[in-house]
């Protein structure tokens, strides 16, 4: 299936940039599953991401490779989740993971190549792709009603 948007970034900061669009468009409730092997830019992305729902410019973004889940205060909640590690379901239960998609908030998930699949029925799907040292390209696929109508938004915005 071809993606809804599909583009291609030359730096980090065009990254970051299409992150902070997509960050002013997106509302509560908005789940954004991001794919891509390791550097091709998730984290980069919800940097923008978080700035675009307005998180201060003062609140360093980083990966949550770590902590798994952070969460930062913006015009909406957001939750910026790593599944890297995760291997099993349980895992994933562990971390509330149903509580905050079922909940308020905008959640971004990197490696959601461990999720399943129904979770990605209502998502914006983001595939990011290593073309060179700072070449990116970005699939976006909308799943659901919700995120078709986001992808016109996205698309009208300059
Ligand atoms: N066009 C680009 N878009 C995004 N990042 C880029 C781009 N060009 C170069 N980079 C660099 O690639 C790296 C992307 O790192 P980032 O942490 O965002 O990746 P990631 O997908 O989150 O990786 P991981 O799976 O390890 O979490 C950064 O070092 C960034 O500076
Ligand atoms: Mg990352």
């Amino acid at each position: 299936m071809a993606p809804d948007i599909f583009l291609t970034t030359s730096s980090p900061e065009d990254t970051r940039n299409l992150g902070q669009k997509i960050g002013k468009i997106v509302t509560d409730g908005t789940i954004i599953a991001l794919f891509g092997d390791l550097g091709s830019g998730k984290t980069t992305f919800a940097q923008g991401l978080a700035k675009g729902l307005g998180v201060p410019d003062d609140t360093y973004v980083t990966s949550p490779s770590y902590a798994l889940i952070n969460e930062y205060e913006g015009r909406c909640h957001l939750f910026h989740m790593d599944l890297y590690r995760i291997t099993t379901p349980s895992e994933l239960e562990d971390l509330g993971f149903d509580d905050i998609i079922s909940g308020r908030g905008v959640v971004a998930i990197e490696w959601s190549e461990r999720l399943p699949e129904n979770v990605l029925s209502n998502s914006l799907s983001i595939h990011f792709d290593i073309l060179g040292r700072e070449t990116r390209s970005v699939s976006i696929f909308a799943y659901g009603l919700e995120c078709k109508l986001l992808i016109k938004d996205i698309k009208k915005s300059a």
